[in-house]
């Protein structure tokens, strides 16, 4: 990535990542009531620090077709509250059993378990709740804030992302044999689902895509979604504790791109589907530049 590259992605996060977090924090602030151990669980994960990619895709899915984004915020933060709610009870016991999330202790060893499980059912009721707020649905057709409910609750549960965190678990836990199909079959479910929904449903609320438009966004989505797990995987192998703010080192049990192809087939994996991505955006022309440039952030972020 050049300068001019570089610069155009920071004013983007810039201009984008604070009122994403400022709607997050006046709605908890708004809802906060006894008992406040919830809220403070929920804030604990949600105001750590995450990238925000999910959402950012949801406004970057809007700004294709319209420019009034902020009417995308509600959207956008109950993406990342389905997000953050997956990482919480991903880095349970249970699952991967992990003790550093977003730079800080996961929820179960800042709180307990019992609070963690609990914090992560109920911010994803919320994140249905904003779906279905009339905030949501001020300015769009209730036959489309339905199917925006519809599209992301699929994504969301067992025909989704759960999908691919049953097959990552199970695999792991009874050893079974991974090869690239299944490997891919659990990236495309557990990671590219909640990312794809998440853009897909930022263009739905314009009201504006053609079916040609929807096509093109998914297939950039499904390559952008792989391509964000493949790298995950390799910072798994590469990546330092301190910048990722997360546990590495820590997918010795479970197949992981790197262990399967090794750390130069997961590199050259990663540049081929940031380009596939990229040229699934060939229809929007300029506009789809952040959509071309967070390919690249995705393909090299070592965070
Ligand atoms: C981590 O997601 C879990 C995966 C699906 C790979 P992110 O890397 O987006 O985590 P945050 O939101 O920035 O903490
Ligand atoms: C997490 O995948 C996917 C979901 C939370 C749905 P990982 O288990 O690889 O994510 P990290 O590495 O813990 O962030
Ligand atoms: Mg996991
Ligand atoms: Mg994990
Ligand atoms: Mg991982």
């Amino acid at each position: 990535m050049n300068n001019q590259a570089t610069g155009e992605l920071n004013h983007f996060f810039k201009t984008y990542i604070p009122p994403i977090e400022d709607y997050l924090r006046s709605y908890m602030k708004n809802i906060r009531r006894y008992p406040e151990v919830i809220y403070d669980a929920m804030e604990h994960s949600l105001f750590a620090g995450g990238k925000r990619i999910r959402p950012l895709l949801c406004l970057a899915g809007y700004l294709l077709f319209d420019n009034s984004w902020k009417k995308a915020l509600p959207v956008a933060s109950a993406v990342e509250l389905i997000h953050t709610y997956s990482l919480i009870h991903d880095d349970l016991p249970a699952m991967d059993d992990d003790r550093l999330r977003r730079g800080k202790p996961t929820l179960h060893c800042a709180f307990n378990e019992h609070t963690a499980i609990l914090a992560g059912d109920a911010m994803l009721n919320l994140a249905f709740e904003l779906l279905s707020s009339p905030d949501t649905g001020k300015h769009i057709s209730p036959a489309t804030q339905v199917e925006i409910i519809h599209s992301i609750s699929t994504a969301s549960g067992a025909q989704g992302m759960i999908r691919g965190q049953v097959v990552d678990i199970t695999t792991e836990r009874e050893s079974q044999p991974v090869d690239k199909e299944i490997l891919e079959f659990i990236h495309h479910y557990k990671t590219g689902q909640l990312i794809t929904t998440s853009l897909l449903n930022g263009a739905r609320l314009t009201e504006k895509p053609t079916e040609e438009e929807y096509t093109a966004l998914k297939e950039y989505a499904r390559h952008l979604g792989l391509l964000f797990q493949v790298v995950d995987d390799l910072l798994d192998v590469t990546g330092t504790e301190k910048e990722m703010g997360k546990n590495t080192h820590k997918d010795s049990e479970k197949m992981i791109y790197p262990r399967l192809i090794g750390i130069e087939e997961t590199r050259k994996l990663a540049q081929r589907l940031k380009r596939q991505a990229q040229e699934a955006l060939r229809i929007f022309g300029d506009k789809g530049r952040i959509l071309h440039l967070l390919c690249d952030f995705v393909e090299r972020r070592t965070y």
